[in-house]
């Protein structure tokens, strides 16, 4: 795994690179890295700011035998490991915002995109971009991103080497995921669960059914949160915006 290392320049995307390679067959755990991303892309149609030297902008082509709806597991798995190597590497107080977001008080340091391939309800491939904003300025960012922005230089003050940040995270994500494979998904829920800042305060989901007010409590197997609203009903949302209650 991360064992055969595609190094590039400037790419649009390396969720394209990777897929293209995907197609091409390219092995399992093979990794595409880029020093800058003209279009990188973020979840939910938003665009990803990744300027030329200063992060970590990557997609690794995974191959998992799995039937599709353990893709968010995946997806989890791997804001577990990240959150678990960039907090021993920098000791950072980075938490993770659900799904998939890691935060540092607040702003967002880094995000994950999945996208897959299935044939017949199963997997073919899954392409796992990751976006580390390690090394990015203040000025870096546009001005209406920088209340909800930050990366681990401006967090810590000092710069950070993006290859240890690459070891460390491929280091992690290749235990956490030999764990998930001999044991199933409860270790990575529970680890999922203890670096989470989204439990036990209240929160407003805005899910493509409408809007949702109440407490996260926990992660339900399938990925999504367990929510107990307002009326004591709990229920599980799989897709959605979170944010705070205005009050
Ligand atoms: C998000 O939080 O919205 C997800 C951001 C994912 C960004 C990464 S950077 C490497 C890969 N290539 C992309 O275009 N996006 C992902």
């Amino acid at each position: 795994f991360g064992r055969r290392i595609h190094l590039l320049g400037s790419v649009d995307s390396t969720q394209n690179v990777a897929r293209q390679f995907a197609e091409e067959e390219a092995a399992d755990g093979t990794l595409v890295i880029a020093e800058q991303q003209l279009s990188g892309r973020g979840r939910m149609g938003r665009q990803w700011v990744s300027p030329a030297g200063k992060g970590v902008w990557m997609s690794m082509v995974l191959r998992p035998r799995l039937p599709i709806h353990f893709a968010p597991q995946l997806t989890l798995l791997t804001a577990v490991a990240l959150c678990r190597s960039l907090r021993t590497l920098t000791g950072l107080d980075i938490g993770i915002k659900w799904p998939n977001d890691l935060l540092i008080e607040g702003k967002k340091i880094s995000g994950i995109l999945l996208e897959s391939a299935a044939e017949e309800e199963r997997l073919r491939y899954v392409i796992a971009g990751i976006g580390i904003s390690v090394n990015l300025e203040e000025d870096d960012y546009p001005q209406d991103l920088l209340p909800r922005a930050t990366s681990l230089r401006i967090a810590s003050g000092a710069a950070i080497d993006r290859t240890a940040v690459i070891a460390s995270f491929l280091n992690e994500w290749e235990q956490l995921y030999q764990t998930y494979e001999s044991s199933g998904f409860e270790p990575v829920r529970l680890l999922w669960e203890a670096l989470s800042v989204s439990l036990h305060k209240p929160a407003v989901l805005i899910t493509p059914q409408g809007k949702i007010e109440g407490v996260p409590v926990g992660l339900h197997d399938a990925g999504g949160l367990k929510v107990i609203e307002s009326d004591g009903t709990e229920r599980t949302v799989f897709s959605a915006e979170m944010g705070e209650p205005e009050n």
